[in-house]
């Protein structure tokens, strides 16, 4: 049984739902803030990670960007209220309208992830007699160490452009009349708790900018990307990641001008720890090895221990009772929909409240309609 949730408050809602911990995400917020200011860098949040815009408003009111990777992302910033001039666009595969509406917004850049797209984001910046600030991003071939469908910057994965590349976009950006190099942008993979592995991307790093410099091309923004890993096995324990452990890799490993900055884009690291899916227990089945606890919330809801094979730490919010082993099942046809193999919980009946914790990022945001399910509606800790 946890402390940390309104047991009483929470029976009353409808499951399943995400609940949010708002004081624990401006806790999170203020830390990341403070770390940041301290060394003059530059948090983008990175929308892809939730877009509830209750987070959302949270987030604005520390006056962070946005790191976004489709226009219907930077609709939502916007509608959120962030400021274009904070609003960063990435992604492999920008359709134009999507350009378009960064264009139309005078959003502050696009991360550009190939040649082809340079021309056409050039074009699209000419029919409206307007220069698109860009950032180039590089695939640096640096190991992030996590899983591999979440590892991003291996010569081998679709994003960025590779090292022995540079030269076309360095001739391109020469031609273009309506593109401004603003900056070059990294990012090696996501939940990386291994900070060597940014210590990698700063010799990297170093080693791409002063390519830049040596063909006169001096970006003034140096854009890191995000990934910063969350402890999944321990949230009450570790709530929030060491962001100063990790922002000071960065401040002692780049070289940096005097008049550069450093951005950031971190996504999982802010929201991650403060959201929980919410599900209640329908039935307890005899398995052969373990019992089945089936319940209401399932990989529509949650996709992440299908997809990723990841771990949550499960919560019976309502039990106290001596343990027992159980697999945490959904209702989805897939022998995947399982949130946890074997996993101990205090005595479970039917009707018991199950926390599914560090839900926060990837979570809400990856919820689908497959069994023509509802989308999970969402409570907060400030609201109930
Ligand atoms: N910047 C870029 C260019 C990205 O691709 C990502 C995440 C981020 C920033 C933010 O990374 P974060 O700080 O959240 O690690 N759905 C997966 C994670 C996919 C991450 C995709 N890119 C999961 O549930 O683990």
């Amino acid at each position: 049984m946890s402390d940390s949730f309104p047991l009483q408050k929470l029976q009353n809602i409808t499951t399943p739902f995400y609940y949010y911990d708002m004081e624990l995400l401006e806790r999170t917020l203020k830390t990341v803030s403070e770390e940041a200011q301290k060394h003059g860098f530059v948090v983008h949040y990175a929308i892809k990670s939730n877009a509830n815009p209750r987070v959302l408003e949270m987030i604005r009111s520390f006056g962070l960007g946005v790191d976004c990777v489709s226009g219907f992302e930077v609709q939502r910033a916007l509608d959120a209220g962030f400021k274009a001039s904070g609003i960063v666009f990435a992604g492999v595969g920008k359709a134009d309208w999507e350009i378009e509406l960064g264009l139309d917004n005078d959003i502050a850049c696009f991360n550009v992830e190939s040649v082809p797209e340079l021309e056409i984001i050039n074009d699209l910046a000419a029919q409206r007699g307007k220069t698109a600030n860009v950032a180039i991003r590089i695939n640096p071939n640096v190991n992030a160490k996590t899983h591999h469908y979440i590892t991003t910057g291996l010569k081998e994965n679709k994003f960025g452009i590779n090292q022995w590349d540079l030269e076309k976009v360095t001739d391109a950006l020469n031609k273009m009349k309506n593109i401004k190099l603003e900056g070059i942008h990294f990012h090696i993979g996501s939940q990386i708790t291994d900070l060597s592995s940014f210590q990698d991307l700063c010799v990297r790093v170093n080693e791409i900018h002063e390519w830049f410099v040596s063909q006169h091309l001096a970006p003034r923004v140096i854009n890191v990307g995000g990934g910063l890993g969350i402890d999944y096995e321990d949230p009450d324990q570790n709530p929030i990641p060491d962001f100063e452990g990790y922002f000071k890799v960065f401040k002692e490993g780049l070289n940096l001008r005097g008049d550069q900055e450093v951005h950031f884009e971190l996504g999982r690291s802010i929201t991650g720890q403060a959201g929980s899916l919410i599900t209640k227990v329908l039935y307890i089945k005899e398995g052969v090895k373990t019992k089945f606890a089936i319940v209401d919330g399932g990989m529509t809801e949650l996709i992440r221990p299908a997809l990723y094979q990841a771990y949550h730490k499960i919560e019976n919010l309502s039990s106290a009772a001596p343990e027992e082993k159980y697999d945490v099942v959904g209702p989805i046809c897939e022998s995947s929909d399982s949130f946890g193999k074997a996993v101990s919980l205090p005595r479970t009946s039917r009707g018991d409240l199950v926390a599914v914790r560090s839900a926060g990022a990837y979570g809400e945001v990856m919820a689908s309609q497959y069994n023509l399910r509802n989308i999970p509606a969402s409570a907060y800790s400030d609201q109930l």
